[in-house]
């Protein structure tokens, strides 16, 4: 599956060029997986949730993280399930049927 990062200087625009593409996207028919991975998310309002359900939207816990180690004894961590399962179990559903994801964000401080 092609992908797309968006980075870059705080307030230039990440948020909403990443959402208005990602709908583009799956209005031309393509399944699109969006991945909101900043501390304060705010990728589901662009993607058209209202601010209520896009707060609603819970993050990808932990727990699908697995925890062992490498060869040399060096602490690993690998996925659980496979993504197509996160997406599953996980994504949010949005008007223009882009399945959201959130990951990474900061309930209070000390917390993250
Ligand atoms: N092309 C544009 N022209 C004018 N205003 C824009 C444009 N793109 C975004 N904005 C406005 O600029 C502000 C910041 O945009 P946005 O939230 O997408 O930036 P961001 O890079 O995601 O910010 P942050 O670093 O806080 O996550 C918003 O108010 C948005 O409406
Ligand atoms: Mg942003």
């Amino acid at each position: 599956m092609p992908t797309i990062a968006i980075a870059g200087k705080g307030g230039s625009g990440k948020t909403t060029i990443a959402g208005t593409m990602a709908r583009l996207i799956a209005r031309g028919g393509r399944e699109v997986w969006a991945i909101d991975a900043d501390s304060t998310p705010n990728l589901g309002i662009t993607l058209g949730l209202s601010r209520d359900a896009s707060a609603a939207v819970q993050p990808i816990p932990r727990s699908i993280l697995h925890e062992d180690k490498d060869d040399e004894g060096k602490r690993r961590l690998t996925l659980g399930i496979s993504p197509a399962a996160v997406v599953d179990q996980y994504a949010a559903p949005t008007p223009d049927a882009v399945r959201l994801l959130l990951m990474g964000r900061v309930d209070h401080a000390g917390a993250g």
